[in-house]
C-alpha cells in the first residue's frame, strides 16, 4: 500500500491565451518511509505538485489517495483535517507570522491540534534546540535573517511530528554547513522514525540525502534515477 498515490494530476492556471499548464499529467506512488528529492528547472511545476500533495492546492484533474483514502478536494474541512493530522509542510517562502515571536510561530500548529500549552512549549523548545535557534525564541520574525527564518519554518514543521513531511526548497536560504545539518535531521526522522519525506530542491547536496530523485520538466516527469 502506498501512503501517497497521485494519479494523472493536471493543474492549469488562467484561461484561454493566458492558460499555464503547471502540472501536466503526473502520477506518483510514495511508500511509507520513502525519502524523495524532486528536482527540475525553475517554473517546471515542482511547488504546484508539492502543494497538491500537501492538500494546499487543488488539482484541475486527477485523483489523490492518502493511505488508500481518496482526497475530496471540494471538502475544505477534510483538507484542513488531513493537513492538521498527517502532513507537515515547509514552505518555500517560510510563511511565518511576522508579528509573532519565534516560539509562538513554532507552537502555532500544535494549538490548532488542541494540544495544551505546556506540551506545546516543550515540543517547540525541543526542536528549537535541535535547529540551534533556541536563543532566538523571543525574537520577532522581523528581526531574523533569511537563514534564521528558514530554520524557524523547519522547526515549526518538525514540531508537528507528522507522518509525512513535505519541504519546498528547505535549504534555499542556507549555507552548505546548515544545509547539511537540516538534511541530517530530515534523514534521521526518516531512518529512525520512518517519516515519509518529499523535498523539492535545486541542490544536489540535498538529493544525496534522499533514496530517490525524481526529475520534472515542463510539468511532467523527466527521468527517474
Ligand atoms: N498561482 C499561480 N497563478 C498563475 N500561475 C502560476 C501560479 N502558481 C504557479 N504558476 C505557474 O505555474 C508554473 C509552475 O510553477 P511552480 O510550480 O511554482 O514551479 P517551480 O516550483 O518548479 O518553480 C509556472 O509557469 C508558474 O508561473
Ligand atoms: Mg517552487
Amino acid at each position: 500500500m502506498s501512503i501517497l498515490d497521485l494519479r494523472n494530476i493536471y493543474k492549469t492556471y488562467g484561461k484561454g491565451d493566458n492558460e499555464v499548464i503547471a502540472v501536466d499529467g503526473i502520477s506518483i506512488k510514495v511508500d511509507k518511509g520513502d525519502i524523495i528529492a524532486i528536482m527540475g528547472p525553475s517554473g517546471c511545476g515542482k511547488s504546484t505538485l508539492l502543494n497538491i500533495l500537501g492538500c494546499i492546492d487543488t488539482p484541475s484533474q486527477g485523483e489523490y489517495y492518502i493511505d488508500d483514502f481518496q482526497v475530496d478536494f471540494k471538502k475544505l474541512n477534510q483538507l484542513s483535517k488531513i493537513r492538521n493530522e498527517k502532513i507537515s509542510f515547509i514552505f518555500q517562502n517560510f510563511a511565518l507570522i511576522k508579528d509573532l515571536s519565534v516560539l509562538e510561530n513554532v507552537m502555532l500548529p500544535l494549538k490548532f491540534r488542541g494540544i495544551a500549552r505546556k506540551e506545546r512549549v516543550n515540543k517547540a523548545i525541543k526542536y528549537l534546540n535541535e535547529l540551534d535557534i533556541f536563543n532566538l525564541k523571543n525574537k520577532s520574525i522581523r528581526q531574523l535573517s533569511g537563514g534564521q527564518q528558514q530554520r524557524v519554518a523547519i522547526a515549526r514543521a518538525l514540531t508537528q511530528e507528522s507522518e509525512i513531511i513535505l519541504a519546498d526548497e528547505p535549504t534555499g536560504a542556507l549555507d552548505q554547513e546548515n544545509s547539511i545539518k537540516i538534511m541530517k535531521i530530515l534523514q534521521e526522522l526518516n531512518q529512525k522514525h520512518n517519516k515519509t519525506i518529499l523535498v523539492v530542491t535545486h541542490d544536489n547536496l540535498v538529493a544525496r540525502f534522499c533514496n530517490k530523485t525524481l526529475k520534472m520538466k515542463d510539468g511532467k516527469w523527466d527521468s527517474i534515477k
